[in-house]
This record gives C-alpha cells, sequence and structure tokens, in this order.
C-alpha cells in the first residue's frame, strides 16, 4: 500500500477546552470525548496526509457505502498515565494488526503502521490532561474506519475514513455481570466475520441481548452456531472458566475475537503457574462443574471491561449462582494487568509503550 513517506500529522489545536465540564469521578462508559481526534482518508488508492482537528461532527452524503453495507471496523485500546504524570500505551502493536485482520476481512485497505502509532501518540500528547493517573482511570482510544465512498451498489468501496476518538473511562461493567448461555441465536458462525471486530458484529448482538437483559441478564455467553453446545465467546468479553484450578478458555477460530486481554491473560496465567487449558468448553461441562462445585469462577477479559467477574448463568431455564471466591483469579489478573498497565510493576513482556 502506497502512503507518503512519513506520518508528518496536520495538526489543528482545539481553542477551546471541555474539559472543564467533565466529572472525571462520575463517568459513563463512551459518553464524553476529548478535545480532538485523528482523521486520515483514503482516496485513489492510498492513505492521505493524516490530520488531528478538534473533535466535531463530520457530514457524509447518504450514499455512504458505511450507511447501506456497515463496511466498518474498529478496535478498543486504552491510555493510562503513570503517577509521574507518563503515558502509557498497552500493546498498540497489536490493535494495529488486528485492525488491519478485520480490514482484510471486509475487503477495506490496511492502514500502515507508522500512521497509526504516529497518530495515537501526537493525539495522546495533545490530549495528555485528559487521561488521569490511578489504577481504574483510563482513555479508552476507539480507531476505526468506514466506507465513505457515495455509492450503493453492493461492492467493496473506493474512499475510506480511519478516525481515533478518545474517551476518558472509568468501569464499563459495575458491579457483577449475569450471563445467558445462547440457546438460539449466534453471533457468528464458520468462515463468518466473528474473528474481525467488524461493527456489525455488535450490532447484531443487540437484539438477543436485550432479549437477554429483560430477564435481568448483561450479556450473553455465546455458543458455537451449528451445535450451541460449546461456550465461545461474550461479544463485548472473551471468556474464562476456572475449574478447580485450572484456567479454561475457548481457542480462537473464525467465530472468536483474538482478544488481546484474553492472551494477556494467558500469559500472566503461565506466569503464575496457573494451568491453563485452551480448548472447546461444553456447556455440559459448565453445568456439571457448576452442579458438583468444581466451577470456581467465571471471568470476562476485554479491553473496556478489562476482568469482569460473572456471578451467575442460566441454561436451559436453570440459573446457577457461582460461589464468591476468596483469592478469585479474576481479581489477581485484574490486578497483575492494571499494574502492568500502569507502570506499577515490571514489564517482562514488553507491552508496555511510553508515549
Ligand atoms: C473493547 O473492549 O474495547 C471493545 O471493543 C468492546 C466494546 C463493545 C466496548
Amino acid at each position: 500500500m502506497t502512503h507518503p513517506s512519513n506520518s508528518n500529522i496536520d495538526i489543528v489545536k482545539s481553542n477551546t477546552s471541555k474539559i472543564e465540564n467533565v466529572d472525571f469521578d462520575n463517568l459513563t462508559f463512551g459518553r464524553t470525548f476529548t478535545d480532538h481526534m485523528f482523521v486520515c482518508d483514503f482516496i485513489d488508492g492510498k492513505w492521505q496526509q493524516p490530520k488531528i482537528m478538534p473533535y466535531q461532527a463530520m457530514t457524509f452524503e447518504p450514499s455512504a457505502r458505511v450507511f447501506h453495507y456497515g463496511q466498518a471496523v474498529f478496535e478498543g485500546m486504552k491510555a493510562f498515565k503513570d503517577d509521574a504524570g507518563k503515558v502509557w500505551l498497552f500493546r498498540p502493536e497489536e490493535n494495529h494488526k488486528r485492525i488491519n485482520i478485520s480490514s482484510a476481512r471486509l475487503a477495506m485497505p490496511e492502514f500502515p503502521k507508522d500512521y497509526f502509532l504516529d497518530g495515537l501518540e501526537a493525539l495522546l500528547k495533545l490530549d495528555k490532561d485528559w487521561i488521569k493517573p490511578g489504577v481504574g482511570n483510563s482513555l479508552y482510544l476507539r480507531p476505526f474506519v468506514i466506507a465513505t465512498e457515495p455509492a450503493i451498489s453492493a461492492s467493496p468501496a473506493n474512499m475510506y475514513r480511519f478516525m481515533i476518538i478518545c474517551s476518558p473511562a472509568k468501569a464499563y461493567y459495575s458491579g457483577k455481570v449475569r450471563v445467558l448461555f445462547a440457546e438460539k441465536y449466534s453471533r457468528s458462525a464458520d468462515g463468518g466475520v466473528g474473528f474481525a471486530k467488524a461493527a456489525g458484529n455488535y450490532a447484531a448482538q443487540f437484539y438477543p441481548t436485550s432479549l437477554a437483559q429483560e430477564k435481568g441478564y448483561q450479556q450473553i455467553i455465546w455458543t458455537d452456531a451449528s451445535t450451541h453446545e460449546f461456550l465461545e465467546e461474550a461479544g463485548t468479553m472473551n471468556i474464562f472458566f476456572r475449574i478447580n484450578d485450572t484456567l479454561v478458555t475457548a481457542p480462537i477460530s473464525d467465530r472468536i475475537l483474538d482478544g488481546i486481554t484474553r492472551k494477556s491473560i494467558i500469559q500472566l496465567a503461565e506466569d503464575n503457574n496457573v494451568p491453563v487449558e485452551v480448548r472447546r468448553v461444553p456447556v455440559s461441562e459448565i453445568k456439571e462443574a457448576a452442579r458438583n462445585g468444581s466451577l470456581k469462577e467465571i471471568f470476562g477479559a476485554g479491553t473496556a471491561a478489562v476482568i469482569s467477574p460473572i456471578s451467575a448463568f442460566e441454561h436451559g431455564n436453570e440459573v446457577f449462582e457461582l460461589p464468591e471466591m476468596e483469592n478469585a483469579y479474576a481479581t489477581m489478573f485484574k490486578k497483575e494487568l492494571l499494574n502492568i498497565q500502569h507502570n506499577l510493576s515490571d514489564d517482562k513482556h514488553g507491552w508496555r509503550r511510553e508515549v
């Protein structure tokens, strides 16, 4: 892919800041945005001059392909500030790799790595006051790409916009999460787009999730589409099960997002000599383990959600409440992960990147 030889970014700074109006102790996830955003257009077969500009509304023709065919992918990542005021990203190269994997699946152009990393860095330098220090605070970063070409024939666009917007964040889920195991609807299928962070993957979950919410469950744990007998992921999170002392999670496939938090937890478990099994997870095994007491924990893992313990699940009209665990893996891995992210502990795998 051709692109200008370096990612000099045109920067137009905002004359005013909205930061004074933000109550950083009471943030609803994804509702507040910083003063600037990063924008880069793909036109005539190449990525154009990247820009940073004040966060603002944008206009698109109603015929822009994204509105008709959902040609859109995104990423979720976070920046952290340590007590010395240094700003850190967590495994940003992984997000870059993954957005390009997602884009390729949706017939969209790959975005250059230097633009991605330099764009993030320049944006975070401008909006660094929006990152509050302290474990529990972060700046959620949302890179995304949409098809902007004004044309409604059902084929890939030849114009795209890559953007990054930033939103100060605290917890995604407050408190413990109750889940329903999917028995009817599916999130993804073999040969499909489940592994991609395609916008439509999320939209397709909203209706079944709203049915689950009516029954008092925040999330669905999706099962394989063909048999509904194996547990896969939760849509906003990958899922881990602790059976006795072993951590079990489903393998990455066409149907499951290759979560960066997921792979970090697998590594942390190995570092702590916690046995990990990456294998298919039968619903029947988890129900049996819940009955016989060997199911100690279920937790979700994702960038926004970090690590979210699951307190109960329902399947086949049976509800299983999980025990409160002392020394829960969820608590231990969450602490280790946050300490690495906030520069409070060694980073032996080289996951932190200073901005
Ligand atoms: C993330 O964890 O960053 C995600 O992309 C999930 C999103 C639906 C909040």
